[in-house]
């Protein structure tokens, strides 16, 4: 399917970029293609990624690099190749002859016979750069210790005492490394698995998930952030009915019957949003017997999730300002009192309870020093602390677990249902 595409990419570009029959073209590095002095018409290939794209009414320019120079190389072609696959982003494949350049900016430019798009990125049109975070890392972004430790196994010799000289962990969030990278593209996200080392055997808990993360430069508010998450949840859903109908319908006819008219409900209603104080009265209110009683200062459970979720009528609720005691150091502190909160917040949904979970977080590096001392990270930290030195912006994120989200979606009651192979404490099968 993917190869299809490509391909169908590749036509398109033969079509509609003419291509007069020459001996083959030399592939050159971007580096080489720069530091040629001397042009003899000499044709040449170079494959990179877009750096910049420039249209104009009979010119188009684009700048592409392939890692081998800081620099980029221009790339001039006739309008005729615009194209909105020519995008920041995309890889492509430039032939054409090199030649002087008229402008003092760079020594030669590739005047462009032919341009086929490699891959295109389509991450541009949400204006999201997906990027590919680490599974093994040596923080605990989460700092709840759920950490699965990895070492080799115990026949390979390493010199040092740790094989990476510190200690190292499967990932539990890819959140501080997208925290560096929003501060060169503002918009990024990734998604890929996640451990936890937590000793649950619940319904919507695994050892290994998946997760979808997100963050967002410039953003200074949780409601912006709650829009983003809400739309989120609305065109993916809206994707997979419409793309997968006869899977969904086929779950929400032998397994979740209802489910389907559930999901029109939340699809079709504004979210609704709490506080966390608001959560806890709503919750001493109630009728119902819990078996953990709410308390300000206590962490919500999966009861008292779900509760909220009925008392808010099935109707996907926000749960903002959480208590600053309850959530990791990253939150950014409101700075209230005497219930000291953090910009927090949690997307709980029918039949499962939490689904995202997100923050603005603690760009104020003195905000965030302390912190970290109070916790005893300083050292550990030392380099997310700098990200808060040089240009810090203040910014947010989220993070949705993809099998909670196919629950709530099918109306599937247990999460090892919707993943092939569960892994959970004491079952590692296969
Ligand atoms: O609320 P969590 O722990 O948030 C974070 O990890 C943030 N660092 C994310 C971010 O801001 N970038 O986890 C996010 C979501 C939860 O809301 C839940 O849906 C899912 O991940 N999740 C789990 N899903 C299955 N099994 C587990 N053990 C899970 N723990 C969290
Ligand atoms: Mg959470």
């Amino acid at each position: 399917m993917f190869g299809a595409r490509c391909l169908l990419r590749a036509l398109r570009s033969c079509t509609s970029a003419p291509c007069p029959r020459h001996k083959p073209s030399a592939r050159l590095s971007v580096r080489d293609a720069l530091g040629v002095r001397s042009t003899n018409g000499e044709r040449v290939k170079v494959q990179g990624w877009i750096r910049s794209v420039r249209s104009q009414k009979e010119v188009l320019f684009l700048h592409i690099n392939d890692g081998s120079s800081l620099e980029s190389l221009q790339v001039v072609a006739d309008s005729s190749f615009d194209s909105r696959e020519l995008a920041f982003g995309s890889s492509v494949e430039v032939q054409g002859q090199l030649v002087k350049s008229p402008s003092k900016k760079q020594n030669v430019e590739l005047k462009a016979e032919k341009i086929e798009i490699v891959g295109n990125c389509d991450a541009k049109d949400s204006g999201f750069v997906h990027i590919h975070t680490p599974i093994i890392t040596s923080n605990d972004c989460e700092g709840a210790g759920e950490l699965f430790q990895v070492e080799p196994s115990s026949k390979i010799k390493v010199p040092e005492e740790n094989f990476f000289n510190v200690p190292a962990f499967l990932t539990v969030s890819g959140q501080l490394h997208l925290e560096v990278m929003s501060g060169a593209f503002t918009q990024v996200f990734t998604f890929g698995p996640t451990f936890r080392a937590e000793n649950s055997q619940s319904r919507r808990h695994l050892a290994e998930f998946y997760m979808v993360e997100a963050e967002i430069s410039f953003v200074e508010s949780l409601q912006d952030l709650m829009q983003v998450m809400e739309g989120l949840f609305k065109t993916a859903t809206m994707m997979v009915l419409s793309n997968c109908t006869e899977d969904v319908e086929l779950c929400h006819k032998f397994i979740a019957p209802g489910q389907k008219d559930r999901l029109e409900h939340m699809l079709k209603n504004n979210f609704l949003i709490i506080s966390y104080t608001e959560a806890v009265e709503i919750l001493k209110q109630a009728s119902q017997n819990f078996t953990f009683t709410p308390e300000w200062g206590v962490d919500l459970h999966t009861e008292h999730e779900k509760y909220l979720v009925k008392h808010c009528g099935n109707i996907p609720v926000f749960v903002i300002n959480y208590p600053l005691a309850l959530k990791p150091f990253y939150m950014r502190d409101n700075e209230d009192g005497p219930q000291h909160t953090v910009a927090a917040v949690d997307l709980l949904v029918p039949g499962v309870g939490e689904l995202f979970g997100g923050s603005l977080r603690e760009e104020r590096y003195h905000f965030l020093e302390q912190r970290l001392a109070r916790s005893g990270l300083t050292e550990a930290y030392q380099w997310y602390l700098d990200l808060r030195r040089f240009g810090s912006v203040p910014h947010g994120g989220f993070g949705m677990g993809f099998e909670r989200y196919l629950q709530c979606i099918l109306g599937i009651d247990n999460i090892k249902d919707v993943i092939p192979f569960p892994r959970f404490t004491h079952s590692c099968v296969l």
